[in-house]
């Protein structure tokens, strides 16, 4: 029997255009787009395992080929290479692969996140689960473990969904899904209210929630009821203020640095923090 405290499958959403980068994302995911040698997909992967997740989980779409080619050996390639000064190149990816699985389900139309969780559902099943947004690329150097294994820890003790949060200035309140609650612990709030993007001047505080969720199965059946919301797309801040109000909805604000890869310009300040710290 699956224990209550372990969660093993991680979700990632990854159907999305990504028409911020176009045209470089116009037969590319924009999931495999590198920040230095490595695609910001097999960073949220390789957060996952170090969180104790083995079962990767994703949702992919039209031209996402090349995803389900990177989590795979390539034999041409590695025997090409064998014995060279390269071969440790292949490495780390070799290492999640030995890791993990992966599974895949691909999304049909584009309605929002909260549609795009809907549709992993047949690979999650009746289980707590996290979810990984490869564009919110995070590192924790110097301070702790990664995001999702602080969140793990936090779910182990708490039973309930988790999302982590961080505060942005008032000005960006809607470029986020952005939480009010209580503060219970050092770091972690009670949510009771949640808005998708809020202007400003509605926005219930500056805690802004970025790509790391965990989720009980329960937010299955509210999003199959969930109305479109912001933007004429089916939201997971919506559905989760369904569960906030039955109080099980915590934000967790994390240690560590987290960049907007969905952006140009946080995708730029992504490269240089990760040439620095290699370099
Ligand atoms: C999504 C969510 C939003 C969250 C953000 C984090 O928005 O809808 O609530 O704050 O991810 O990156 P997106 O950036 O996909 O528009």
């Amino acid at each position: 029997m699956l224990n209550q405290n372990s969660i093993k499958k991680c979700l990632f959403p990854a159907a999305g255009y990504g028409t911020r980068f176009l045209p470089a994302t116009k037969a590319i995911p924009k999931e495999m787009l590198p920040v230095l040698t490595k695609p910001l997909l097999q960073y949220g992967v390789e957060e996952a395992i170090e969180a104790g997740l083995d079962t990767m989980a994703i949702v992919t779409g039209r031209g996402k080929r090349a995803i389900e080619d990177h989590f795979d050996i390539s034999y041409e390639l590695e025997h090409q290479i064998k014995g060279s000064s390269k071969e440790k190149m292949l490495a780390d990816i070799r290492n999640v692969i030995d890791h993990c699985t992966f599974s895949y389900t691909r999304q049909i139309e584009m309605k929002g996140l909260g549609h795009a969780i809907l549709t992993g559902q047949t690979l999650i099943g009746n289980q707590p689960f996290a979810v990984i947004l490869a564009d919110d690329l995070c590192d924790n150097t110097g301070v702790s473990k990664g995001v999702l294994s602080q969140m793990v820890k936090l779910y182990e003790k708490h039973q309930c969904c988790i999302v982590a949060i961080e505060e942005v200035p008032k000005e960006q309140t809607n470029k986020y899904g952005v939480i009010a609650g209580e503060e219970i612990e050092n770091n972690l709030y009670r949510v009771n209210d949640m808005i998708e993007k809020p202007d400003p001047k509605d926005a219930p505080s500056n805690l802004a929630i970025i790509g790391r969720y965990i989720l009980i199965p329960e937010i299955f059946d509210v999003l199959q009821t969930t109305q479109p919301g912001k933007g004429g797309e089916i939201q997971i801040t919506d559905a989760l203020l369904t569960l906030a109000k039955q109080g099980k909805v915590l934000a967790y604000k994390f240690e560590g640095q987290r960049f907007d890869c969905g952006s140009v310009e946080g995708f730029v300040e992504a490269t240089n923090y990760f040439y620095n710290k290699e370099n």
